[in-house]
């Protein structure tokens, strides 16, 4: 084919003009001999004189273009429904995770085959089928191209997990969470990682922090299971796997932790009492719940934790509050950080102390 050969010093300034004027082939590159570069162009044509340079005859390597999702719908559905159908996906290691809207089933496989075209870090795309469902968290997916298979290989803050994702609950998007708590585990802490699923939590912390000590509760036996895989696989010998429900596994640890991860926002209000309960003074609660906006996005978490301590007879004290994704339509899952303290007499009369002075 025909390349443009200019000098080294002049390659930009032709470069830019034969992409102006379109004579630039696409899907190749440039190429450079000594002094010279040589640009894969489309014809033989005139040049400007400012631009000084000849054209050759020269072989090019073309180069492969991976279209984006986008562009790969549009290849196989066409211009209308391939800008219809949603692009949006979620990645647990090379499997992704996409949602057909109702009205385009007929074309899944399609959509799914097009996600493949166009990320070659994705092995196998699965649908989901149903949102997360009953006690355990798990929600049912189809799959629809790729390697057929459910089970996955994710690696998040120098940890390896391995699990079935029909069997279990996971999200990739609490890795920032996981990661925020980690970091403040200090050691020789114990830790509460409760409603553990396949042991995200409790991984990260102990791998971020080996003079902790983790207790990892979880009810899915099957979810324990692959937890008890996981603590192997990453050779975390300082997390203790425990199945069973967290109301009853707390009973053998009053008064005992340092720290306790409760990721259940649906329900995991339920539990605040027996997680009080099982608080050393002076230990970290990290709460998940869910708020609407329009209410105060933190008020309804922040209640149930004062009513649970009152309950308990024991002080909150709020550290932290933050948002913690987007759930619904101004509704957001939050995490309230808060501390017990059993020994309440110190607190309640300095504040009385405060009051006097005013
Ligand atoms: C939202 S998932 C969180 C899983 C995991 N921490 C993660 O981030 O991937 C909640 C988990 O709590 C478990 N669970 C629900 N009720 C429980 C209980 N009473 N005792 C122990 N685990 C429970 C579910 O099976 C599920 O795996």
């Amino acid at each position: 084919m025909f390349a443009f050969k200019v000098s080294k010093q002049n390659a930009e300034a032709a470069k830019d003009y034969l992409r102006k004027t379109d004579l630039l082939a696409p899907h190749m590159h440039a190429s450079r001999e000594g002094d010279f570069v040589f640009f894969p162009v489309v014809k033989k044509a005139k040049v400007s004189a400012s631009i000084p340079g000849n054209f050759v005859q020269k072989k090019f390597e073309s180069v492969v273009h991976t279209p984006s999702f986008r562009e790969a719908l549009v290849a196989t559905l066409g211009q209308k429904l391939g800008h219809e159908a949603i692009a949006g996906y979620d990645t647990v290691g090379t499997t992704a995770i996409i949602e057909i809207a109702k009205g385009m089933e007929t074309y899944q496989t399609k959509i799914a085959r097009a996600l493949l075209d166009s990320n070659r870090n994705i092995k196998t795309v699965l649908k989901k089928e149903s949102a997360m469902q009953g006690e355990f968290r798990v929600r049912q997916f189809k799959w629809l191209a790729g390697i057929r298979t459910y089970a996955v290989e994710y690696h998040e803050s120098g940890c390896l997990l391995r699990f079935d994702l029909r069997k279990t609950y996971f999200s990739t998007r609490l890795a920032t969470e996981r990661n925020r708590i980690a970091a403040q585990v200090k050691p020789g802490e114990r830790v509460l990682a409760l409603f553990a699923g396949v042991g995200p939590f409790a991984l990260v912390i102990a791998k971020k922090q080996p003079a902790a000590q983790v207790v990892a509760v979880e009810l899915n036996p099957a979810a324990t299971q692959m937890m008890v895989e996981n603590v192997r696989l990453n050779k975390t010998a300082n997390v203790l796997p425990i199945q069973g429900d967290v109301r009853a596994v707390l009973k053998k640890y009053p008064k005992w932790a340092d720290r306790a991860c409760m990721p259940l926002p649906h329900t995991g209000y339920d539990f605040l009492d027996d997680v009080i309960a099982a608080m050393k003074d002076g230990g970290v609660v990290h709460f998940y719940g869910f708020g609407d906006e329009r209410q105060g996005v933190f008020d309804s978490s922040i209640a149930l934790v004062e009513a649970a301590a009152s309950r308990q007879g024991v002080q909150c004290k709020i550290l932290e509050k933050r948002v913690v994704r987007p759930y619904a339509p101004c509704v957001f899952q939050v995490v309230i950080d808060f501390q017990v303290v059993w020994s309440q007499g110190p607190v309640v009369k300095k504040r009385a102390a405060k009051k006097q002075t005013k």
